[in-house]
């Protein structure tokens, strides 16, 4: 049978000691779960660990003990830096992303406003715009499990608007289960079912909050057609 929850249990996760800093533990018996098809808005102070979750919960950092089940592929990451290969243009960087499928990149270019910088390499393009089309590689695997570490960061607010109606739109339509982490609570809340907020030292989980959307982008229920309002 499928499974039902991200279930993500951390008993330990500490980074070694480095560089005159001390060892010490960001996450201990740490446990989230998140039903399937949930946007999840993750909050906290910078350094809590966020972008440090995020990674265990994609499966990129395996350097923690405790187990993330339910994990649903594939997964859409857009790190906090954007992490282009430089050597390659905006659109190969979204190409080599979507094996089989790269006619589709495009698209996902235009979905975030870049069809005229495909032939960009990264150095080219403003943070912003390299921001954008990490976003927009997420995006194109169609992932049934969307991490997103600060997607709105960066971007003017026009911007900004645009790339909140993108993912309500994507939210609305394919329902992936999504972590986003961001600062900016006010418009997070329009697109999240929950939020999150992460303190202290270890990481724990001081606020959850569920947040009634009215754009009708909520998990499915039994029998509930997915409207966009
Ligand atoms: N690769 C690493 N090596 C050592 N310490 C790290 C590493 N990555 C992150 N940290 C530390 O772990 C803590 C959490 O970092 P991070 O997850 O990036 O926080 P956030 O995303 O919430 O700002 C910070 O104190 C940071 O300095
Ligand atoms: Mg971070």
């Amino acid at each position: 049978m499928a499974a039902l929850m991200l279930e993500i249990r951390i008993e330990e996760k500490v980074f070694p000691t480095q560089g005159g800093r001390k060892r010490r533990a960001i996450f201990r018996d740490f446990a989230l779960d998140v039903p399937l098809g949930q946007v999840c808005v993750l909050a906290g102070p910078s350094g809590v660990g966020k972008s440090t979750l995020l990674s265990i919960v994609s499966g990129i950092d395996r350097g923690f003990g405790g187990t993330i089940s339910g994990r649903a592929l594939p997964v859409g990451m857009m790190f906090q830096t954007p992490r282009l290969l430089p050597w390659l243009t905006a659109l190969r960087n979204i190409e080599l992303a979507i094996p089989g499928r790269q006619h589709e990149a495009p698209r996902w270019l235009a979905a975030v406003g870049l069809e005229d910088h495909g032939e960009d390499h990264p150095q080219r393009l403003s943070g912003g715009m390299a921001r954008r089309v990490a976003l927009a590689r997420a995006l194109a695997v169609e992932p049934a499990l969307l991490l997103l570490d600060e997607p709105f960061a960066s971007l003017d607010e026009t911007t900004a608007e645009a790339m909140r109606l993108l993912l309500g739109g994507i939210f609305a339509k394919r329902r992936p289960t999504t972590l986003l982490v961001t600062h900016d609570l006010a418009h997070a809340s329009a697109l999240a079912d929950r939020v999150v907020v992460l303190e202290g030292s270890p990481a724990g989980i001081t606020r959850d909050v569920a947040i009634a959307r009215s754009h009708g982008s909520a998990p499915p229920r039994a029998g509930q057609g997915g409207s966009v309002g």
